[in-house]
């Protein structure tokens, strides 16, 4: 049975977290306080582990982080041995200039920063771009959400996309840790998109073929 960690106990988290409960997964949360931060789960967490994130990651296959993007290699560093682990960023560095602009570190992305700080670690980007209310239901109106996933390891990210498909996502291969630097920035027009450009937050890009 997989078992996956997620570092961060905040939106996305929690989000994710609900997300791997309805798909049986057995899911763990990494906090830096645990205490206040199982004080915010909401009712439907109940009973998930909110703990040091080493403790978190110890036995789990897949890490999911989901803390602010500037913290991203320090959160992954602080969360113990995470040699042979799929390690997923699910980040965006952003700033704010009347709408979201994309703000990567100099590595090109986040995902590509944590896999040069972390080399015995599998990265793959994704989950981040779009909003925390799809990462806890994927379902929109003609099917469910796509989810995107780049990275260089082949077999981290086919545990990935298989972990995506079985929370109800249609999970896709983006290509190398390189195209992080893309859903990066899908995540700025996404967010552009629902906030300044008035969309609202339910809704999340698809990829159609014509019939
Ligand atoms: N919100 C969304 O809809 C959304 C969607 C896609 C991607 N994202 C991305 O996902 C990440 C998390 O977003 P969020 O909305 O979940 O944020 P959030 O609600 O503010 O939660 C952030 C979490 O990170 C923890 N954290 C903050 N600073 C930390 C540090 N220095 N070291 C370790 N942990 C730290 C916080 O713990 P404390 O309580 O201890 O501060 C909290 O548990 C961000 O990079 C964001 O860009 C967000």
């Amino acid at each position: 049975m997989t078992t996956v960690a997620i570092l961060g106990a905040g939106r996305v988290a929690q989000a994710l977290a609900g997300r791997l409960l309805e798909a049986r997964v057995v899911v763990r949360l990494g906090a830096r306080d645990p205490i206040a931060a199982g004080r915010t789960l909401p009712a439907e967490l109940t009973g998930v582990p909110v703990v040091p994130p080493p403790e978190a990651t110890a036995g789990a296959e897949i890490v999911l982080l989901a803390v602010p993007a500037g913290a991203a290699v320090a959160a992954a560093r602080a969360a113990g041995d995470l040699t042979g682990k799929v390690l997923v960023d699910c980040t965006n560095p952003l700033r704010w200039d009347e709408g979201p602009v994309w703000a990567p570190p100099r590595e090109g992305s986040v995902a590509q920063a944590l896999a040069q700080a972390l080399p015995a670690v599998a990265v793959v980007k994704g989950f981040n771009y779009f909003g925390a209310e799809i990462q806890r239901d994927p379902r929109l109106a003609h099917g469910p959400a796509d989810a995107f996933f780049a990275g260089d390891d082949g077999d981290a990210k086919a545990l990935v996309l298989d972990l995506a498909t079985r929370m109800g996502f249609r999970a896709h291969d983006a290509g190398p840790l390189r195209n992080a630097a893309l859903l990066e920035s899908l995540a700025v027009l996404w967010i552009h998109l629902a906030s300044v450009g008035g969309v609202g937050r339910s809704f999340a890009f698809r990829l159609e073929a014509r019939a």
